[in-house]
């Protein structure tokens, strides 16, 4: 896959590409390229925002800006998927993450301070996504997130340490939550790990998980 974000931040991403699972993939399964506005704006002193039209506090991300840097990166607009990040987006889900992942190329535009000039969203990326209903201050958590949950899912991106089979929200356990996971001591403060756990009977323990997992989907665990 090759993953482009779009920022005004672009040293903010330096963790995320040192973490598994995005190290492990970065260079062979994953390409990912971090654009800042400043280094393509055409404008003078590094400028990417102007002040809104109607008045009022804040600054907004030129539309021109954001063109000029696509024209840069891809010789115009991209023929890919490219997610503008907003709260007012569709909201993330893992549906929405694997939909990602099947992408072969994907671009992700971050904006800060108050947003995007409404032309990028509308003309210049192809849908818009939200990573919840709240109000970060800049793109950047919202990319990293959704690059590291996109990430996840690409080929040999996890080790044996974890699952990406059954997890929460796999088609595994019918898209429900994960069921509990317990380790050593097997009992620790009179709290302890339930039996069956410990039982080496592993139908017993599938069914058991299988239960917990449906009665966490339920609201009853
Ligand atoms: C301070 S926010 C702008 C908020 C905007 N003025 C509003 O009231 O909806 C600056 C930028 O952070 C990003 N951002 C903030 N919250 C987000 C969220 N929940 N999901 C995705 N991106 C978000 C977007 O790129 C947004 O343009």
């Amino acid at each position: 896959m090759q993953l482009d974000v779009f920022t005004l931040v672009p040293h903010a991403f330096a963790w995320l590409t040192e973490q598994r699972p995005v190290a492990t993939v970065l260079g062979t399964g994953l390409d990912l390229r971090l654009f800042s506005y400043r280094d393509t704006t055409p404008l003078r002193a590094g400028q990417v925002d102007d002040e809104p039209y109607g008045g009022g506090a804040g600054m907004v991300l030129r539309v021109d800006i954001v063109a000029a840097a696509l024209d840069a990166a891809y010789g115009g607009t991209p023929d890919h998927r490219v997610v503008a990040l907003t709260p007012l987006g569709r909201q993330l889900t893992q549906d929405v993450v694997e939909e990602l992942a099947r992408e072969e190329r994907l671009t992700l535009l971050s904006a800060r301070f108050e947003g995007f000039d409404e032309r990028i969203v509308r003309h210049l990326a192809s849908d818009a996504i939200s990573v919840g209903p709240y109000v970060l201050s800049g793109g950047e958590l919202a990319a990293m997130v959704i690059a590291d949950a996109v990430i996840r899912k690409l080929p040999g991106a996890l080790g044996h340490a974890e699952s990406p089979i059954e997890e929460s929200f796999s088609s595994a356990l019918e898209g429900g939550p994960e069921y509990p996971h317990y380790t050593r001591p097997a009992s620790y403060r009179g709290w302890d790990v339930p039996e069956v756990l410990l039982s080496g009977d592993h139908a017993k323990v599938r069914a058991w998980r299988l239960e917990q997992s449906r009665l966490r989907a339920s609201g009853g665990a």
